[in-house]
């Protein structure tokens, strides 16, 4: 069944994580493209919003974009958070999810991100006078908990979907674990049983296969994945076709290689020159082709050549020479095997 989160129905049940230093617009369009069910934008810190840099502006700018894409706000304060969500809708944004998840030590320790899943009563302001600010829809993305000892997501869930939250993904794991260990898919039945709004499985989704075993194990909604994305943006249509959804839109085929490999890699690249400039687009690029490249023959020696790069017309010859190769496949052949292809 199709989720809907407030007035908005979705296509598919695969979402985008939201990823700092990662999923900028370029990088949530290219995944979109692939029919991702909705994307957010990379974690905005509320104050920063409102006194609105231009570079907070842009992490929050959906472009051109016809999929959904959710604008995430993180904060200790409610009236910034619902100050700053007022000013992303104004903006264009058609959701606001509230950051309760982030484990960094940084937003950790001013009281933001999974740190208000210990402080409930400001959880619960923050939600409330988020929810009361904009007529979008309100999510929540939370962790299991704090630790072992105190997994209270599904209290936490319960109150916020009594405040008017739409829609609540979990991360498998307590913010004390941060990435180690295995996400917990289990636990998030818990959540999914004491709350009617959709829930959203997160954490380790890597595979159509695991994606599967996730909703089979918390009874979700839908599935949110993020850093299998990387260099991977086609894993949210692999994943959708696996689970076997009907209503995705059209796109394009799935993990491209060669020529379709290099149109994707090039569209990114240009999108990415686009909205930061030559200079720092060519810089913030490079993460997203050692990712593209991770796993194929000769990516150490691409990666190191990318690194020393600066001018972006040659950057784009080398990622047409590099990814057109239609020897490289992202899984190496056997030994041997190359350099036999290679002398064909
Ligand atoms: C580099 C990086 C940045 C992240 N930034 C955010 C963020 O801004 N907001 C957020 O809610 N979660 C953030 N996360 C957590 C992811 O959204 C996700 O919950 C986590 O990576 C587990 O999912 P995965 O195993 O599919 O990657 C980030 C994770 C990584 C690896």
């Amino acid at each position: 069944m199709a989720i809907k989160i407030g007035d908005l129905a979705l296509h598919g049940r695969v979402f985008l994580a939201p990823m700092s230093g990662i999923t900028d617009m370029p990088y949530r369009a290219e995944v979109q493209r692939f029919g991702a069910a909705m994307v957010f934008s990379e974690m905005i810190a509320s104050r920063e919003m409102v006194t609105c840099s231009d570079r907070t502006r842009r992490r929050a700018d959906r472009g051109d974009s016809s999929g959904i894409t959710g604008v995430q706000l993180a904060g200790r304060d409610p009236d910034l958070m619902a100050e700053a969500a007022i000013q992303c809708e104004g903006e264009g944004a058609q959701l606001i999810d509230i950051n309760m998840g982030c484990p960094a030590k940084k937003v950790v320790g001013s009281l933001s991100g999974s740190a208000l899943m210990r402080e409930l009563p400001l959880a619960c302001a923050i939600i409330e006078k988020t929810v009361n600010a904009v007529t979008v829809p309100v999510t929540l993305k939370m962790r299991t908990g704090w630790d072992d000892a105190n997994r209270n997501a599904p209290e936490l869930a319960r109150i916020a979907e009594d405040i008017g939250v739409r829609m609540i993904t979990v991360h498998g794991r307590t913010r004390n674990q941060f990435y180690t260990g295995e996400a917990d898919w289990e636990f998030i039945r818990s959540v999914k049983d004491i709350v009617s709004v959709p829930v959203i499985a997160n954490g380790d989704i890597d595979s159509g296969a695991a994606a599967l075993a996730a909703l089979e194990q918390s009874g979700a909604d839908g599935v949110m994945v993020g850093r299998a994305t990387r260099g991977r943006p086609w894993l949210v249509r692999e994943i959708e076709s696996e689970l076997g959804s009907q209503d995705i839109p059209e796109a394009p085929p799935k993990a491209p290689e060669g020529d379709q490999l290099v149109d994707l890699i090039a569209h990114h690249y240009q999108a990415m020159l686009d909205v930061y400039g030559p200079e720092l687009g060519c810089r913030i690029a490079r993460k997203h082709l050692a990712w593209y490249a991770a796993g194929r023959i000769g990516a150490r020696d691409f990666i190191s050549r990318m690194n020393r790069m600066n001018d972006a017309g040659e950057v784009l010859v080398a990622i047409q020479q590099y990814f057109a190769d239609a020897a490289l496949k992202s899984v190496p052949p056997a030994v041997g095997e190359y350099e036999a292809r290679a002398a064909a």
